[in-house]
């Protein structure tokens, strides 16, 4: 438990942040002997972008966070970029004299070329110590093909089936699929993406795996997830898009026709996110933690001792919808130990024009779960971190089927031209009651709607004043079946 404050202002109080400097993508998480290890892209020495190192944090209950020494630095083969952990449970490699250890394949990327144009490689480093030290393997790089600039980012796996590794691996707007007996020759097994998705910017940080589709019946998908990174022409910046499909050990296919688009979230602060499993700590969830911000306005945040934050911690799964079979997810169950003073309200009416229910109800860091009944009101919604005149609304337009973030009166957003904005996705409520989960914390806010089958994530700078929580409904009535409001601890109070 750190005995630092992380009091400052914005700063995140149950999402993981690092004491001080620059954070980016989550790397490597595992689950290995009690722990839950959660690395990321790093920069020790100031609060922007710069030579990446593997920053370190663990935590027994994804909840709780400690951050540790620096896991990863630069050497003579160049940076340290995003990349996978895994658990070598029967020496593939031959780093643990017969025993198991973690480890850590990521790209190196080398700015000391002859040509000066910098150079990605695959590369090895492991640790027989529960990732508290680590040795990089003297034969890296593993995995090299000059004919690729952006060549970065493998996600690696156990492919039970085969009995063999597997890495996908992100090649400028194509995802490459490998194949490994030791993790440390590697296969060459097809490509994928020529066709499908969005191509709005370079393709980063695949994750592939499989996932049982809710109803019970057995079946299986594979998920493809796909960060693309921002173009100028797009205000909507960096985005994570998806492919459901299936995959044989060396080819990707999508079951969806090649223009289809799925995006994971709708928010605009969810980039380049990876999952793990935690077989066999929770009946092998499927995991999933993104960084949560934008590579837009990343290195403009309105932070000071820090600078970047990651997700909630969710889970997984695979819904039948209307469109296909598609990603839902929900933060993990564990979160709910965050929960403390409560406000709770069964079977009411609200209509248009009523005072504002909850203006008892003060904080920054607040939990929302709602079952609303739609008995005719044109839109209802949440207005969070609010004061006379300010606020994020998380709402929900009836008309239009629509659940949407509005950040543009939300706080500080000066910072960047594209910040300020309002953005949601279209859901059909099942018969007539609409489910949201919100997680607000000092500087962003999470949505999960429809028993998570839309997620939105947002960064906002609404200022340590802006408390106040406002229930609005428009043009008729709804009915609450349900509705707890829960102040949530904070993660770094060292009292707990
Ligand atoms: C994604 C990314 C990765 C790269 C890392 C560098 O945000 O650009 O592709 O490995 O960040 O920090």
């Amino acid at each position: 438990m750190s005995t630092k404050s992380y009091s400052e202002t914005f700063r995140p109080q149950f999402h993981y942040s690092p004491e001080a400097n620059w954070l980016n993508d989550p790397n490597g998480l595992v689950w290995y002997e009690g722990e839950y290890h959660l690395f990321y892209q790093h920069h020790p020495h100031s609060t922007v972008w710069g030579p990446m190192h593997w920053g370190h944090a663990v935590s027994k209950d994804l909840v709780y966070w400690e951050e540790l020494p620096i896991a990863l630095w630069p050497d003579h083969n160049g940076a340290i970029f995003s990349g996978s952990a895994v658990v070598d449970w029967h020496d593939t490699t031959g780093f643990f004299n017969g025993g198991s250890g973690l480890v850590a394949v990521f790209t190196h990327h080398d700015t000391q070329t002859p040509s000066g144009v910098p150079r990605q490689s695959q590369s090895l480093a492991y640790s027989s110590d529960k990732g508290r030290t680590w040795t990089m393997y003297e034969g890296n790089p593993v995995l090299e093909d000059e004919r690729h600039v952006d060549y970065r980012d493998p996600k690696v796996f156990w492919d039970s089936e085969r009995e063999r590794w597997a890495m996908v691996l992100a090649a400028g707007q194509r995802i490459l699929f490998y194949h490994s007996p030791d993790l440390i020759h590697w296969s060459f097994g097809s490509e994928f993406g020529a066709s499908e998705g969005s191509h709005d910017g370079v393709w980063e940080c695949p994750d592939l795996f499989r996932l049982p589709v809710d109803g019970g019946s057995g079946e299986s998908k594979w998920v493809l997830i796909v960060s693309i990174g921002p173009s100028d022409e797009l205000a909507e910046g960096s985005r994570t898009q998806y492919f459901v499909g299936e995959y044989d050990g060396v080819s990707f296919v999508s079951d969806n026709p090649p223009d289809t688009v799925l995006w994971l979230d709708h928010g605009r602060d969810n980039y380049a996110g990876v999952t793990w499993s935690d077989v066999p700590a929770q009946d092998g969830r499927r995991l999933f933690i993104g960084w949560m911000n934008n590579w837009k306005y990343a290195n403009l945040l309105p932070t000071e001792a820090w600078r970047g934050a990651m997700t909630l911690p969710r889970e997984l799964g695979l819904a039948v919808c209307e469109d296909g079979v598609r990603l839902r997810q929900m933060p993990v169950k564990e979160l709910e130990a965050l929960r403390e003073k409560e406000f709770r309200i069964n079977h009411a009416v609200i209509n248009a024009g009523d005072g504002n229910l909850l203006q008892d109800i003060h904080g920054s860091a607040l939990e929302i779960e709602a079952e609303i009944k739609l008995t005719g009101a044109s839109a209802f919604g949440f207005r969070i971190h609010g004061s006379a005149g300010q606020g994020t609304v998380i709402g929900y337009d009836a008309s239009r089927s629509y659940v949407f973030i509005d950040r543009r009166n939300a706080g500080i957003s000066d910072f960047h031209p594209d910040f300020s904005c309002e953005h949601g996705a279209d859901l059909k409520p099942s018969g007539d009651i609409l489910k949201l989960r919100i997680f607000a914390d000092h500087s962003s806010v999470e949505v999960f709607a429809g028993d998570g089958r839309v997620a939105l994530t947002d960064q906002v700078f609404p200022g340590p004043e802006h408390q106040n929580l406002e229930l609005y409904v428009q043009e008729g009535s709804i009915e609450i079946i349900s509705l707890h409001v829960y102040g949530l601890k904070s993660i770094w109070d060292s009292s707990k």
